[in-house]
């Protein structure tokens, strides 16, 4: 159940007024990096905000960098370079930057010689906020932390969350509007999230739709007075479903927040939030529940990536290609009407009836659109070291059943039979951790 007063009273302070501007700039507004906990150790991290290359570290004290990932001598990356002394040092002539991106060290300068004041790189600010690393786009002086779209709850020592990062070979607008239709998931997440038998009319409605976001609420209509869910669309990465049960003194919510990586890719930072603390959530490895959701994410995944297929196929806006429906629609046409009054600064976009630098991508021609390990196990560090972990016992396993193999050609009687039982045991062991391992690697088909 919501708290209805909560939602009109957001939307009577975020609410248009007669003369405000309309265009929403997305260079003023903060961007999820990455979870803080999935940020590597003293090694440079890249990523990219609408095909523009960043690369974070840490300094000295600590405090995280931002970059332009471009080495101003000869444009190598610089996320290729390496981290000395707190400062980021690119690998191809050694040239080394400092936190506000200026050049401190050329080793083919004289000693007494001037560094050029143009050797900088542009530095963008970056804070560590609800264990999520956030980047202003615009310039550093305007940044206000109080925008980032944090969840209040968090702030509170009872709640606990469970987070997964992963990157989709789509742009951010399709993986938004997947996620303002909840009328899918009893059906693409039958076994997972849903059961198809669940699936029933759902009554929406708006409560406002204003440059900063698209609010609204839910409920199905299978039985009378059914609870609202809250699901608010904050522009422009971050949408977020809440609830609360009262009878059962749960609150908790969803918090699904994206960056646009760049032309027909984005990452997402799923967050999953409870205010009581369960043994699930305490026990469960973080690396185990990912599997799980991965899969919850692969499910949407393939069917998204033919909804995008078609689309550009026919190069015709949503408003001719789509039929939808009156209620359980809604708030997937309200986010895309969002894109066609205030999205026009977006790089690209495609709203309801108007896009903008839209068309087929570089990834329409890729095989390999879904990629559990490249798209995820590669970005997180728990299944990074899972994976690592079941790589070598594996090898371990192989190289026992080897060697007991061998021990049984050279000796005879019991030992003989004792080598070849524990052989066969390795053997076993190796194809076990061999199939776990395709868990960190292959994606989830239906077929
Ligand atoms: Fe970076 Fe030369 S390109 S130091």
């Amino acid at each position: 159940m919501i708290v209805d007063s909560k939602i009109e009273e957001q939307a009577k302070q975020t609410a248009l007024q007669p003369g405000q501007n309309q265009e929403f700039d997305w260079k003023q507004c903060w961007y999820p990096v990455c979870f803080v906990q999935d940020l590597p150790n003293n090694r440079p991290y890249s990523f990219s905000l609408y095909d523009e290359p960043f690369v974070l570290y840490r300094d000295k004290d600590g405090q995280l960098v931002c970059l332009v990932d471009r080495c101003p001598h000869r444009a190598a990356k610089l996320s290729d370079g390496q981290i000395t002394d707190g400062k980021i040092e690119c690998l191809y002539h050694g040239w080394q930057f400092g936190s506000n991106g200026q050049c401190l060290h050329i080793p083919q300068l004289p000693t007494n010689a001037k560094i050029p004041t143009n050797a900088c790189v542009q530095s963008f600010k970056v804070v560590e906020r609800q264990g999520i690393v956030w980047m202003w786009a615009g310039e550093r002086e305007v940044a206000v932390d109080e925008c980032i779209p944090t969840i209040e709850e968090l702030d509170k020592p009872e709640f606990v969350t469970t987070d997964v990062m992963r990157d989709l070979p789509y742009d951010q607008f399709y993986f938004i509007e997947n996620v303002m239709d909840p009328a899918h998931v009893q059906i693409s997440h039958t076994g997972t999230l849903g059961k198809r038998e669940y699936a029933q009319p759902l009554e929406m409605e708006v409560v406002e739709n204003s440059p900063q976001a698209v609010r609204g609420r839910l409920r199905g209509m299978s039985k009378p007075n059914q609870p609202w869910t809250q699901l608010e669309y904050i522009a422009p990465n971050f949408v977020i479903y809440q609830y609360s049960i009262p009878q059962r003194g749960v609150v908790g919510g969803l918090g699904l927040y994206s960056i646009p990586l760049g032309k027909g890719r984005c990452r997402i930072l799923v967050r999953n939030y409870l205010g009581i603390k369960t043994w699930k959530i305490k026990l469960i490895p973080r690396w185990l529940d990912h599997m799980f959701r991965n899969k919850v994410l692969e499910e949407d995944m393939s069917l998204v990536i033919g909804q995008k297929a078609q689309i550009e196929r026919l190069g015709q806006s949503l408003k001719q290609v789509y039929l939808p429906l009156k209620s359980c629609d809604t708030l997937v046409l309200e986010y895309r009407k969002w894109l066609d009054k205030f999205g026009s600064s977006l790089p690209y976009y495609q709203g309801y009836s108007t896009s903008k630098n839209i068309g087929s991508d570089d990834n329409s021609s890729n095989p390999m659109l879904l990629d559990r390990f490249s798209q995820h196990t590669q970005l997180c560090r728990s299944c990074t070291h899972a994976h690592q972990v079941t790589t070598r016992v594996k090898q371990t396993c192989v190289g026992v059943a080897i060697a007991l193999a061998a021990l049984a050609i050279l000796t005879d009687a019991w030992i003989q039979v004792m080598a070849v039982s524990a052989s066969l045991g390795a053997v076993a062991l190796a194809v076990a951790a061999t199939e776990f391992k395709t868990h960190f690697e292959r994606p989830y088909t239906r077929h």
